[in-house]
Formats: structure tokens, C-alpha cells, sequence
């Protein structure tokens, strides 16, 4: 052996910190890219006008009557933001153990819609199809007398909630339920009254999930739901093969979008789900998420900016196409002013 041979064999044959070694340099081998294009912004919508609430348990979040919430669609649409998602605090007096006033024309909901589109007609408006905000024992869906929930009564009523909402001009319905045929019940309903642009995202593979948690707090369904849990319908998350199982047939019954919810545990699902389908995949980072990360970084453990970035980027790098996150306006900021 030659004395340089032998030297070259004492140092690495590859050495790919070379690429890492400036950012010029790290930019042009990144792989995936966040955009603004990529988040969907949930908010929280209260009854009447110049009311304002925070929701404890997810810091910088609001619940907002409709009157406050325009400032916040303009904001969305001066940031580029394509899409936010309405989710209701119902009136306590409302909430019937049939959740009727889910497909109520002049509900809360269809009404913020029809106000939503006529002021900001370019910004997406995506609503949530399930029962939960408007039953009086918090489940998404109709009880019989063994507080079983009914599948196919259930479906029948959330027809009709998608049908209200895509006639106020939603351009998107959200079913977050979990009921066997729902998607396809919903995209005939759609196809039989002529509301053939309607998009359904389908919440295909939502998990029985304790990161549901302030979420709950924030809609007001946790005290209704008490300490019943909906493993009847949402996954158990001991489960991946469930879950391409749900998804194709969501997608056989004429789902536009797919979506995984929770987020950060189940990126193993995102990436399944994408190459199983290479279907519009969408993945929700949740309220207790959200609170995970606030939290810490409130206490000065995390570096808020920094770990809300990566996370986001985690999902892109998993196969989703979006993310359904409260982070959203925070990060469409830092996205603006990095430009
Ligand atoms: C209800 C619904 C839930 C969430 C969105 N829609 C909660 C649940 O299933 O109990 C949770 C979202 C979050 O935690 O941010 N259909």
C-alpha cells in the first residue's frame, strides 16, 4: 500500500457536512418548502357582535364574534393564507341531543359563510360537517337510549348540516365525524342539488385522540361530552392499516381532499396515506399541539418561532400537501418578513 492510500484510508470516503457548510449552499439541496399556500387557518366563531374571548388553554388564540373576525379574513388574505376554517361556539340554549341546529339556514355558521364570501370572495371558507357543537352530550353524532351513536341517523343529519352550508356558499365541507358512508352520502346529496363545486376534505383517519383536549375546552363541548370518550367512531391509534382502509373509501365515495388529524404523532400515517394514494393530503396540527408548544415555549423551553417552523415543515416533509394549524397566522408572518 502506498503511504497516500493509506493516509485517504484514515479520513471519511464521503463527507456531506461539504453541502451543510454554508447556507447558500444548504438552500440549494433543501429538499421540501413551507409556503404560505400550505396553511389553513382555524378560528373560533361566537354569537353576536364585538365579543372577544381567550381561550386559556391555547395562548393567542380567540374565540371572535363575526363583526371581529372580517379583521382577520382581511389579514389572511393580505398574507396570502388560501383557506380558513370556521369552527362554532354554540349557545348552551341550542344544543339538543339531536344537534338540530346544525342545518339551521340562519345559523351561526351558514350566516358567516354568506357574510365571509360576500366581503372576501377570494379567500377559501372551509366548515366542519359533525354534530359535537350542537348536541347537548357533546358527541358528533345521534344517541339511541344505550348512548350508542346511531351511523346512519347521524349521517342523514349531516347531510343536511353540508347542504346548509355549501347553499350559504362554503367552498369547502369538512366532515370530522367519522361515520361509515358519510362521504358518499354527502357528494350525492351535493350532486342532487346542482352544488357540483363543493369540495369535501375528509377527515379520513381522525384518531381517538387525547390532543383533542382545549380544542373541546374552546367549542364548549367538553362539559357536555363529560368523561364519555368517542372510541366508537374515531380510530384507535394503536392503528396505521385502518387508516388506509378509511381513506380509500372516502376517496371511492368522491372525497376531493384526505386528511389525518392529529398531526405530530401520526406523521408515520401522513407519509402512508400519500404514497398509498398520492391523493391532496392534508394533516391537522392540533389544539393540544398547539398547546404543547405554546407552553413551552411561554416558559421559556422552546424557541416558539423556531420549533413552530420546523414542526410545519415536518408535515411537508411527511407528504402532506397543507396543514390545518393555529399557528397559521404566526407562521404566514415569519414567512413574509424572511422573504
Ligand atoms: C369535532 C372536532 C374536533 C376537532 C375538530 N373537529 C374534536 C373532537 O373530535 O372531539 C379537534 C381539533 C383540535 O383539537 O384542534 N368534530
Amino acid at each position: 500500500m502506498t503511504s497516500q492510500a493509506n493516509t485517504l484510508l484514515n479520513f471519511p470516503a464521503h463527507r456531506p457536512r461539504r453541502m451543510r457548510r454554508e447556507d447558500w449552499s444548504r438552500r440549494m439541496m433543501q429538499e421540501n418548502v413551507l409556503t404560505v399556500d400550505h396553511l389553513i387557518y382555524p378560528v373560533f366563531l361566537l354569537e353576536g357582535t364585538q365579543k372577544s374571548q381567550a381561550v386559556a388553554s391555547m395562548p393567542g388564540v380567540h374565540r371572535v364574534s363575526l363583526d371581529l373576525l372580517f379583521p382577520i379574513a382581511q389579514e389572511c388574505v393580505s398574507l396570502g393564507i388560501p383557506v380558513m376554517a370556521l369552527f362554532p361556539v354554540i349557545d348552551t340554549t341550542l344544543k339538543t341531543s339531536d344537534g338540530k341546529e346544525a342545518f339551521n339556514p340562519n345559523g351561526l355558521i351558514p350566516t358567516a359563510v354568506r357574510e365571509l364570501k360576500k366581503r372576501f370572495p377570494h379567500l377559501g371558507i372551509m366548515t366542519d360537517v359533525a354534530l359535537d357543537p350542537y348536541t347537548s352530550h357533546g358527541q358528533d353524532g345521534i344517541l339511541n337510549e344505550q348512548s350508542h351513536i346511531l351511523n346512519d341517523e347521524t349521517t342523514a343529519v349531516l347531510v343536511q348540516q353540508a347542504i346548509t352550508q355549501a347553499q350559504a356558499g362554503v367552498d369547502i365541507v369538512a366532515p370530522s365525524d367519522m361515520m361509515d358512508g358519510r362521504i358518499g352520502k354527502i357528494r350525492e346529496a351535493l350532486e342532487s342539488h346542482q352544488l357540483i363545486h363543493t369540495r369535501i376534505m375528509a377527515y379520513s383517519a381522525k384518531y381517538a385522540s387525547a390532543f383533542y383536549g382545549p380544542f373541546r375546552d374552546a367549542v364548549g363541548s367538553a362539559a357536555h361530552l363529560g368523561k364519555a370518550d368517542k372510541k366508537t367512531y374515531q380510530m384507535d391509534f394503536a392503528n396505521g392499516d385502518e387508516a388506509l382502509r378509511e381513506i380509500a373509501l372516502d376517496i371511492s365515495e368522491g372525497a376531493d381532499m384526505i386528511m389525518v388529524k392529529p398531526g405530530m404523532p401520526y406523521l408515520d400515517i401522513v407519509r402512508r396515506a400519500k404514497e398509498a394514494f398520492n391523493y391532496p393530503t392534508y394533516v391537522y396540527q392540533v389544539s393540544g399541539e398547539y398547546a404543547m408548544l405554546k407552553a413551552a415555549a411561554q416558559n421559556g423551553w422552546l424557541d416558539h418561532d423556531a420549533v413552530m417552523m420546523e414542526s410545519l415543515l415536518a408535515f411537508k416533509r411527511a407528504g402532506a400537501n397543507g396543514i390545518l394549524t393555529y399557528f397559521a397566522l404566526d407562521a404566514a408572518r415569519l414567512l413574509k418578513e424572511r422573504k
